[in-house]
């Protein structure tokens, strides 16, 4: 368990015109076969959703994996390349899966949240992604985009530069290490059914009972010592450590693992002893330092990775996000959630439902069906302006705790420049955008002041990311321009919980009017509803 080696991936060898468009991955703007540095490669994966079953925590389990490994292989590829996914859902539920952080240029078919952008892959059925990797570079990771799957069902992707090009920041040879995957594990429950649970009542999900360092608690948990992860490393070389955090909850009650780095030319005595344990670490609850990091980060521009900020924001929204609560209400309806009411979560109090039974994109795509499915009404502005760092305001934020449920979307023309400030209560949420890395022009605690803070925004070289951490009782500040020749790309909070609660929405981006402005048709195989 828990190698990433092996992966079956099958070359198909540099790319010609006829495999290109036999295969429908068309108008990447093909490179030119003749140099090196140009060309990129069609990559193959075949992989297999199915259950295996794994003993944590002295106790068996059974759970979802890809191709039987936990964590799921790692997907290798070069900037440009052209990775085929060919998913078969072998388990007994519906399944997608998203490569998170691959913008996914003019192909949102391939992008992956259920009902927005497809319909699952029911059980027996099969769905070829196809990925287009395009300004992508670095450790990205991929994961199931259905419920709470991603608690097994996640794994890496690694993009090296082109050919003859290198990562901004190597000075000198750097070596690899396995990446360092992040995850948590409940000991006797299915994490879906958690979820079940907690959406049939309303309440809350049972925090994990352990973290997980690429599937393994480590020599601190009961039964768990032979499995610790090591990774060898030798004495004067530098190595490039690549880290995921796959959790799904982040709840800080669940206790530390632990993984074992030991140097490979240490005499074998010393590698038998216990391992050296930090003396100090940072509390996990130490809100200060979580933000002095981030604030820091820069974009390093070059030449391969140049800082595009758009210098003014054609569209301007101001997002809150909340924690709120939906009245328990129907026939033999029994909430146990807080007030006896069912947990819920918004942004700019739309807690956001996913259509039933069809996918947004298709009904976009298909234009007359949209009705019904979606309004493209998502409110710019928060009803109502209010202290919202205010801590004594019942349930994150709102005077009223109450939300309501909708289908609604944001509607942007193509290539409009769009400004994005989020702002929240009482808790942090990692904000994630599909389609679209960002750049965090601004971030600060407290309310976000209008006239004062965007005259601190950095509009020279701020970091580019697809997922920002808005602080607890602070905001944060984004800017893209939509001018990716997409269409349809959610925004989500990334604790999967909030997700089913309703902390989402999602983009829809129009053609533009030049061919390349315009998005794929769907491939053949898109699954059916
Ligand atoms: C997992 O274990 C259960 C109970 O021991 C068994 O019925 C099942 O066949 C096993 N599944 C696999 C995939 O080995
Ligand atoms: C908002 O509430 C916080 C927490 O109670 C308080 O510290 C802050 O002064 C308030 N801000 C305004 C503008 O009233
Ligand atoms: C949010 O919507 C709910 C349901 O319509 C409403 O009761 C509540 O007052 C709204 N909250 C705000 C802050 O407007
Ligand atoms: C699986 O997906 C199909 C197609 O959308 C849907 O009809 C079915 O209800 C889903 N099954 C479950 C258990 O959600």
């Amino acid at each position: 368990m828990g190698s990433a080696a092996g992966t079956p991936a099958v070359l198909l060898r540099f790319l010609q015109l006829g495999v290109f468009l036999a295969l429908g991955v068309a108008a990447l703007g093909p490179a030119a076969q003749g140099s090196r540095k140009d060309a990129w490669l069609l990559l193959y994966f075949a992989w297999q959703i199915r259950k295996v079953n794994v003993t944590r925590l002295c106790r068996q389990r059974s759970i979802l994996t890809v191709n039987g490994q936990f964590p799921g292989p790692t997907i290798r590829a070069r900037r440009r390349d052209v990775v085929v996914v060919n998913v078969r859902n072998h388990g007994d539920k519906n399944i997608t899966i998203h490569r998170h952080g691959v913008d996914q240029p003019r192909n949102p078919w391939s992008d992956g949240p259920e009902y927005v952008t497809q319909c699952p892959i029911q059980p027996g059925a099969a769905f070829a992604y196809r990925v287009i990797l395009s300004q992508e570079e670095g450790t990205l990771w991929w994961h199931a985009h259905t419920g709470f799957d991603r608690a097994t069902v996640h794994g890496a992707i690694v993009i090296l530069p082109k050919h003859g090009t290198a990562f901004p920041f190597v000075q000198s040879a750097m070596e690899e290490m396995t990446p360092i995957i992040l995850g948590e594990w409940w000991r006797n429950d299915d994490a879906n059914q958690l979820l079940e649970d907690a959406v049939r009542t309303g309440r809350d999900v049972k925090p994990s009972d352990a973290t997980t360092i690429n599937g393994e608690l480590g020599d601190l948990f009961p039964c768990s010592k032979p499995g610790t992860v090591r990774v060898r490393v030798e004495r004067g070389k530098t190595y490039l450590l690549r880290a995921i955090n796959a959790g799904l909850t982040n709840d800080m009650s669940s206790p530390t693992a632990t993984g074992v780095v030991e140097y490979a030319d240490a005499p074998p005595a010393a590698r038998r002893g216990p391992p050296a344990f930090p003396a100090t670490l940072p509390a996990v609850d130490d809100a200060d330092a979580a933000e002095a990091y981030p604030a820091r980060l820069r974009s390093l521009a070059s030449e391969a990775h140049p800082v595009d900020v758009p210098a003014r924001a054609d569209e301007r929204m101001l997002v809150t996000m909340a924690v709120n609560l939906i009245p328990c209400v129907g026939p033999n309806a029994a909430c146990s959630g807080p007030r006896g009411d069912r947990l819920a979560a918004s942004l700019n109090n739309v807690s956001f439902q996913n259509p039933a039974a069809v996918d947004i994109l298709g009904a976009y795509y298909r234009g007359g069906s949209a009705r019904g499915v979606y309004d493209a009404d998502f409110p710019d502005v928060p009803p109502s302006l209010f202290n919202f760092t205010d801590s004594g305001i019942p349930v994150a934020g709102f005077v009223s705790p109450f939300t309501e449920r909708g289908t609604r979307v944001k509607v942007l023309e193509h290539g409009a420049a769009v400004e994005d400030t989020a702002v929240l209560g009482t808790e942090s949420h990692p904000m994630h955008l599909h389609g679209f890395s960002f750049y965090v022009v601004g971030r600060g605690l407290g309310n976000f002041d209008e006239g004062r803070d965007p005259a601190g925004y950095n509009l020279v070289d701020p970091p580019r990311q697809n997922t920002v951490a808005v602080h607890k009782g602070g905001w944060a500040a984004i800017r893209f321009r939509a001018k990716n020749p997409v269409r349809v790309w959610f925004m989500h909070c990334h604790f999967d919980r909030h997700v089913g609660w309703g902390m989402d929405t999602v983009f829809i981006v129009k053609d533009g009017k030049a061919p390349e402005a315009k998005m794929m048709r769907p491939p053949p195989d898109m699954p059916k509803c």
